[in-house]
C-alpha cells in the first residue's frame, strides 16, 4: 500500500467570502481540556472590547483561561445565566441591555447592588452565582492613575442618571466629597436617585438639579470634577449644551464615554484649559476589578490598555 502523504490530503475549501468572520477568528490552538471559560453576555455584542483586554491578561499570564463574546437576547438571559453554573464557568461580565434585569437570576448581590441597582460582573462561587458591580471603582481608579485626583472633601457635578451614574456615586461617597450634584435631562430620576443616597451617606450634600444649560452656571462655579455619564457624545461632534465656560480652571472635566476616545464635550474643555479626563480608563480599570474578582490576581493595567486600544483601532467599542 502506498503510504498516504500530506500533500494527497484533500484540503477543505473554505470560501472566506461567505464566511466574513474567518479571517480574524481565534483558531483555538491555546485551548486545553482543563481550560477556564469567562464571557460576556449583551446585546449586540460584536463591538465589546472585552474579550481583547482579558484575553491579552490571561495570555500574558500564562493562565489556561478563555474570555469569549455571548450575544444574549433578554428572552434567553435566564437560560445564558443558568448556563454559567451548568458549563462550570467562572464567571461572566454583563452588559447593555442585561444590567439591570440579571438580578433577579442571581443567587445573590453585593451591598453596593442593592444601591445601585445594576449588575456588571457575576462570579460563580462554588455553584452559588453572586452579582457585583466594579464600573464606579473602575471609574475612581482611573481617575487616580491618570491624574492624581482624590474625592475626599471636593465638589462634583455628574451629568446623567442612569445605570452608570449610580455606580460611580457609590464610589465616590465612599471617598466622603464635600457635595454631588446630580444633573438629569429628567428631573424626577435624578430626585429618586439622590433618595437613595441621602440616608446611605452622611455628611455629604447631594442635590438633584435639571440638565437645561445656563442654569447649570451656578452649580459650575465651585465644581472640582465634572462628570459626563450621559450617552451624549456617542456619536462624533455631540456634546451636551452645557456652560463649561464657568468652571474653574482647576477643573476636570471627565467623559466616561470611550469611543470615540476624545469626545466633543472632552474637546470643548481642553480648548478652555481644562484638565479632561476620558473613558477608557475607566472601561479598562472595571475590567481589571472584574478579573480580581474571577480569579484574586492584580491584572496588569498597561496590557490591558495596549489590547483595548488596539481593539478600538480595529473597529471594536462600537
Ligand atoms: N467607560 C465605561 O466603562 C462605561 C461603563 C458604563 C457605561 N458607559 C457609558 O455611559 C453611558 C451611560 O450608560 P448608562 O448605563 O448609565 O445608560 P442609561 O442607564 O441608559 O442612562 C442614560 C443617561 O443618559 C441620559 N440621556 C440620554 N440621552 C440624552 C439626551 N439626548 N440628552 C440628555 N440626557 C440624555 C439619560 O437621561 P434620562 O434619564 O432623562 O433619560 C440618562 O441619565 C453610555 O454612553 C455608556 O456607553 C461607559
Amino acid at each position: 500500500m502506498n503510504p498516504v502523504r500530506s500533500s494527497h490530503i484533500k484540503k477543505p475549501f473554505i470560501a472566506r467570502r461567505s464566511i466574513p468572520f474567518i479571517k480574524k477568528a481565534s483558531n483555538g490552538a491555546n485551548i486545553t481540556g482543563k481550560t477556564k471559560i469567562l464571557g460576556i453576555f449583551g446585546r449586540p455584542i460584536s463591538h465589546t472590547l472585552s474579550p481583547a483586554m482579558h484575553n491579552a491578561v490571561m495570555k500574558a499570564l500564562g493562565l489556561d483561561m478563555v474570555y469569549l463574546p455571548f450575544e444574549v437576547k433578554p428572552s434567553n438571559l435566564r437560560g445564558a445565566v443558568k448556563g454559567i453554573k451548568s458549563l462550570g464557568m467562572i464567571g461572566v461580565n454583563i452588559t447593555t441591555p442585561h444590567k439591570e434585569a440579571v438580578i433577579k437570576f442571581l443567587d445573590s448581590i453585593s451591598e453596593d447592588v442593592k444601591l445601585i441597582g445594576a449588575v456588571n460582573t457575576i462570579v460563580n462561587k462554588n455553584g452559588q452565582l453572586i452579582g457585583h458591580n466594579t464600573d464606579g471603582y473602575g471609574y475612581i481608579a482611573s481617575l487616580k492613575e491618570e491624574l492624581g485626583f482624590n474625592p475626599k472633601g471636593k465638589k462634583m457635578v455628574i451629568l446623567g442618571a442612569g445605570g452608570a451614574a449610580r455606580g460611580i456615586i457609590i464610589a465616590l461617597a465612599a471617598k466622603k466629597p464635600k457635595s454631588i450634584t446630580v444633573a438629569n435631562r429628567t428631573l424626577s430620576r435624578a430626585i429618586s436617585l439622590i433618595k437613595t443616597f441621602k440616608g446611605k451617606f452622611s455628611g455629604i450634600a447631594f442635590q438633584a438639579i435639571g440638565l437645561d444649560g445656563e442654569n447649570l452656571r451656578a452649580y459650575f462655579e465651585d465644581t472640582n470634577l465634572l462628570i459626563n455619564t450621559t450617552s451624549v457624545g456617542m456619536k462624533k461632534n455631540e456634546a451636551l449644551k452645557i456652560p463649561l465656560d464657568a468652571l474653574p480652571k482647576r477643573t476636570i472635566v471627565s467623559d466616561i464615554i470611550y469611543n470615540p476616545l476624545e469626545t466633543a464635550l472632552l474637546k470643548k474643555a481642553a480648548k478652555l484649559g481644562l484638565a479632561t479626563h476620558p473613558g477608557l480608563g475607566m472601561l479598562i480599570h472595571q475590567g481589571a476589578l472584574s478579573f480580581k474578582l474571577w480569579t484574586g490576581i492584580d491584572a496588569p493595567i498597561d496590557i490591558m490598555r495596549k489590547a483595548a486600544l488596539k481593539a478600538l483601532k480595529m473597529g471594536g467599542g462600537r
